[in-house]
């Protein structure tokens, strides 16, 4: 479906019915990313994946940030009628679900924080930024799926189920130029979050493949020191794109988390 909010036209599902849960994708991604937590959490959820600006149907725009990101996704529960809803992001969705709880805390029921890392880009990582963008503007966003794909799945995924890495790769190469070149700004301009870590105050749930190598198990280990009574699950046999390597795992851990929501 698509909706008209903050300005722009959102690509977005809404399937079921329950407890609202937002799904932000990462990049260079688009909401089909969470096909497998929409179609078996819809018994017991509301789930809305949603397009960040420039993939998917989502429109591009003139700026991109992950504030941006944050208040799309906000326009959008209000164009929905959701006053709260559990915020999951993965790994840039999880930067953008922080600019989410740092601008619209007030809406967040709970965290879910997956294959994600609360560090600002380093002079380094923002010069590689700068390449991709080149790379992409002058040899399409297949030069960004081929780059990337390796660091997006896990040794076991690559060996066990090459056609998820295929489907991976296509969705990669089919994200639109403006939005790769638009998200890579967001990135590259997105605040260290370790700070906000201290203010989270809602129950979170931090995910993480056991073989990611972008956002590394430490890293989730060192957000759930840092979050209050948050939960850690790693899940074995999947790499950075870990709900859709081990779907059935993480939807397990996913679906006890919301369970544990409802009963509070
Ligand atoms: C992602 O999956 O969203 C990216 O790996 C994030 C990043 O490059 O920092």
């Amino acid at each position: 479906m698509i909706t008209f909010a903050n300005g722009h036209a959102i690509g977005y599902d809404d399937v079921g019915q329950g407890i609202p849960v937002l799904f932000l994708h990462g990049f260079p991604h688009n909401r089909s990313l969470w096909s497998p937590q929409l179609g078996a959490l819809a018994a017991d959820a509301r789930t809305i994946a949603m397009d960040l600006r420039g993939f998917g149907e989502s429109a591009p725009c003139a700026s991109y940030s992950v504030d941006d990101y944050a208040d799309d996704a906000a326009a959008l529960l209000t164009e929905l009628g959701i006053d709260r809803a559990v915020i999951t992001g993965l790994s840039m969705g999880g930067y953008t679900a922080f600019a989410f709880w740092r601008r619209h805390r007030g809406r967040v029921r709970a965290l879910v924080l997956c294959d994600t890392r609360p560090g600002a880009d380093s002079d380094e990582a923002r010069v590689s930024r700068r390449t991709m963008q080149a790379q992409a503007q002058g040899r399409g966003s297949s030069a960004i799926a081929d780059q990337m794909i390796t660091g997006m799945v896990g040794s076991t995924t690559r060996a066990k189920h090459p056609e998820l890495v295929d489907e991976l790769h296509r969705m990669m190469s089919l994200a639109p130029v403006a939005g790769v070149v638009g998200a890579l700004d967001a990135l590259m301009t997105r605040p260290d979050s370790t700070a906000t870590l201290a203010t989270i105050d809602v129950p979170t749930l931090i995910v993480c493949g056991d073989e990611d190598v972008l956002t590394p198990v430490k890293e989730s280990r060192a957000m759930h020191l840092a979050i209050a009574g948050s939960r850690l699950e790693i899940i074995a046999g999947a790499g950075h794109a870990s709900n859709a390597e081990r779907p059935a795992t993480f939807n397990h851990v996913l679906s006890e988390f919301l369970v544990s929501l409802t009963a509070q």
